[in-house]
């Protein structure tokens, strides 16, 4: 969950049964089934229960005593359906071949444009060149991706996380719509596609569901019955299939999306219907509207257009950004809306310090959905001023207004507006904290920051264990058996305090092991596991180590990015400890300029800063201006994640945090680069004018090659590519002795990479 996010069960834990209304028994009964899934998850599953028998037993208990009052309340995935045996393990991993990737969204018209605007920038196409789209309804289930060799289906997993999903061969061998053999089909071949509930189906499986335990949507109804540990209710469950997408293939499917799309239909896979080509936006956009108003005679949810690139070739072209392709969006069907009554504000503080209010709410359902926590933003958002200090909704938010709630896909929820006609009288306005609520340390708001920031650091209990979380979770160290709870416990027991006693947990305590193990809820089998996990988590590869340590700013894909420039922390750090005294007359130059109100525009203040900071600037050694050109010249890397950067490995504590945490890791094995290509590993740098392709493209080219790109020549570039017009670039490229070449030099040299 990104920082400062809500979910959506309220808490009524403490509200007595007798005294439930029905809205407050739905959300409880949704806290309670989460609690207890995942207290069986960790029980059986991870081997490390997370909660002791008694206290089990009494949410299991209160899950009952509401289900009997409100029997028609009971939910699908009831805790009290779980009697007997809960699965003894899960689904097994089936690692993708291909990643399965996510799509952007767009909202509205002018999203729609911008995409078409930015892929024909891309691909270097005039504005009124031909260029063809397929538009299709985006189905609401789940996706699958299914792998057939030779003909025959061999597995059948989930998305899971993108790169890891969860083995469902079994029961999508139940799905008649999904072939078991194919003839005539390339000899590995992955489908990719969607199961989903039509209307009927769905409406007729809750009227069967004994007990009126039913399903909250087709959505759910799907995911249900598919992620089901015995094959034979899945079999049971009315589940269909779209094929709109492949992954692996071992020989192309067609030369268009369109064409692709027929032959899997060929090949006997069901495909949508409604799945039509469009020549440019204007007629993506009659499309959607086509759809938007047969939507609910479609016979199954949808909630968008997918619009893709039609021609392959254009499509591999285009490629993908980090989670998401860039020749396809998916044009999503307007937000769900509804109004109630803003009952309190909190304040969280994540990862970074950042004071984020929270909404909590009389509990509404919005689009299928139960809220009952919203995030407000900010101090201004709640104040009623928009980003740009204007006046927003005309008014503040006050507790015991009435409030809309706006609920996009799955994104979280928002207030939106106030209804001021029903304002109860004496209420007061908010007054946000200047201090951090968790340590009491102040939370001043930096100069053009619209966000409190708690200032304790590692001081702030829940900075701590927001970052001792976001360290050990998916993506970062990732260790199995140190999850949320975990964290949040081994710390208030005092064991976890910074991010190296994740690693000394073991040694600190005599027998760490024993010590866990002793722990209620506990055992030896999943202590040993908890450390043999620890003790595998030593050895991480640079990017996931950048990413770990919780900078503002630094997500996983500029993680990607700096490990594949410096390759090691040793070079990384003092890479960034050289650059450190630039960035601090960058961020003075900033202060100065921001200060300095007169310069109101953005265009202005760009200006200004780099005469500011000219100024600025020559006090600063040779060493760390080229340090820090170096830094911010990755691509993906701008100034504002480089000072982040900065601050982080200059402020002692943190980095003494930092240094301990390093010293026990084991050195990262060097980072795989991309098949040994011939640039693989090598800085390049483009400069001038490219004809045959263009910039953007370039650079995405040589990053998938291995290469790094940067935009500025220094000693460490390996290649300078240099087109018509290339000026001082180039110069310095022959001054300092590095390899240049022209556009077709490049392409020879990449040609059959
Ligand atoms: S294409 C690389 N087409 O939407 C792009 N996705 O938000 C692969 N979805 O995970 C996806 N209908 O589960 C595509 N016609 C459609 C779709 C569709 C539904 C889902 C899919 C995907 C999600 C992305």
């Amino acid at each position: 969950m990104p920082e400062g996010g809500t979910e959506t069960a309220g808490n009524n834990a403490d509200v007595a049964v007798a005294d439930l209304t029905r809205d407050t028994a739905t959300v409880e009964l949704a806290r309670l089934a989460d609690i207890l899934t995942e207290a069986n998850a960790a029980y059986h599953r991870d081997d490390a229960p997370a909660l002791t028998d008694a206290d089990y037993d009494a949410l299991k208990r209160r899950n009952a005593a509401i289900e009997a009052r409100f029997p028609d309340l009971g939910r699908e995935d009831s805790p009290s359906e779980q009697v007997g045996a809960a699965p003894a393990e899960g689904f097994g991993k089936i690692r993708h071949a291909l990643p399965m990737l996510s799509l952007g969204n767009a909202f509205d018209a002018a999203e729609v444009a911008d995409f078409d605007t930015r892929i024909r920038r891309y691909l270097d196409l005039e504005p009124d060149a031909p260029l063809a789209y397929v538009a299709e309804p985006k189905i609401d289930g789940l996706s699958l991706s299914l792998r057939y060799e030779h003909g025959a289906l061999v597995h059948a997993a989930t998305r899971g996380d993108g790169t890891v999903g969860e083995d469902v061969t079994a029961n999508a061998r139940t799905i008649a719509d999904i072939p078991q053999t194919l003839t005539d089909a390339p000899d590995i071949l992955e489908v990719r596609g969607e199961v989903y509930m039509s209307h009927a189906d769905f409406a007729a499986l809750n009227e069967a569901r004994p007990g009126g335990r039913v399903f909250a949507n087709p959505r759910n109804a799907a995911a249900g019955s598919l992620r089901q540990l015995d094959p034979a209710v899945t079999a049971a469950r009315p589940l269909r299939f779209f094929a709109y997408a492949w992954g692996q293939v071992s020989e192309p499917l067609a030369d268009t999306q369109l064409g692709a799309i027929d032959r899997l239909a060929a090949l006997g896979f069901p495909t949508n219907p409604e799945t039509a080509r469009c020549d440019g936006p204007d007629a993506l956009l009659a499309r959607y509207a086509d759809i938007a108003a047969r939507r609910a005679e479609l016979g199954y949810d949808i909630d968008g257009v997918v619009y893709k690139v039609d021609d392959l070739a254009l499509q591999a072209r285009l490629g993908f950004r980090s989670t998401t392709p860039r020749w396809a969006i998916a044009h999503k069907f307007p937000a769900e809306t509804a109004w109630t009554r803003l009952l309190g504000i909190d304040i969280q503080v994540g990862r970074t310090g950042a004071l984020s209010p929270v909404a909590r709410l009389e509990p509404v359902t919005v689009g299928g959905v139960v809220v009952s926590n919203a995030t407000l933003h900010n101090e201004d958002y709640i104040a009623g001023r928009g980003a740009d200090g204007q006046p927003i909704r005309g008014s503040d938010l006050r507790i015991g207004d009435r409030v809309e709630i706006y609920r996009a896909g799955d994104v979280i929820p928002k207030v939106r507006d106030v209804d001021l006609t029903v304002r109860p009288a004496g209420t007061q306005p908010f007054v946000f904290p200047d201090t951090c609520p968790e340590c009491g340390s102040p939370a001043p708001r930096e100069p053009g920051e619209s966000v409190r920031r708690c200032a304790g650091g590692l001081i702030c209990p829940a900075q701590r264990v927001a970052r001792l979380k976001h360290l050990v979770a998916r993506g970062a160290l990732d260790i199995d058996g140190l999850g949320d709870k975990e964290v949040e416990r081994f710390h208030d027991l005092g064991w976890l305090r910074e991010p190296a006693d994740v690693f000394t947990l073991e040694a600190r305590h005599g027998s760490g092991l024993q010590t866990v193990a002793n722990l209620e809820g506990w055992g030896e089998t999943s202590a040993a596991n908890l450390f043999r996990a620890v003790a595998a988590a030593r050895r991480q590869a640079l990017p996931r180590v950048l990413f770990g340590l919780g900078i503002r700013h630094l997500g996983a894909a500029a993680a990607r990015d700096l490990a594949r420039h410096y390759l090691s922390w040793p070079e990384f750090a003092a890479a960034v400890d050289a650059a450190a005294p630039a960035a601090r007359a960058h961020r003075a130059a900033e202060e100065a300029v921001l200060a300095e109100r007169a310069a109101a525009q953005a265009e202005d203040r760009r200006a200004r800063l780099a005469e500011v900071r000219t100024a600025q600037w020559a006090c600063v050694p040779e060493a760390a201006r080229a340090a820090w050109d170096e830094l911010t010249g990755i691509d993906g890397i701008g100034s504002t994640l480089a000072l982040a950067v900065c601050d982080a490995l200059q402020a002692p504590q943190e980095r003494a945090a930092i240094d301990a945490l390093l010293a026990e890791l084991d050195p990262a094995p060097p980072e795989a680069t991309a098949d040994a290509s011939p640039v693989a590993g090598k800085t390049v740098v483009f400069t001038g004018t490219l004809e045959k392709m263009t910039r953007a493209e370039a650079k995405a080219r040589a990053e998938a090659l291995g290469a790094k790109v940067s935009g500025s020549v220094s000693a460490r570039t390996d290649l300078v590519v240099a087109g018509p017009g290339a000026g001082s670039k180039a110069a310095k490229a022959t001054e300092l002795g590095i390899q240049t070449l022209d556009e077709d030099g490049w392409l020879a040299l990449i040609a059959g990479a």
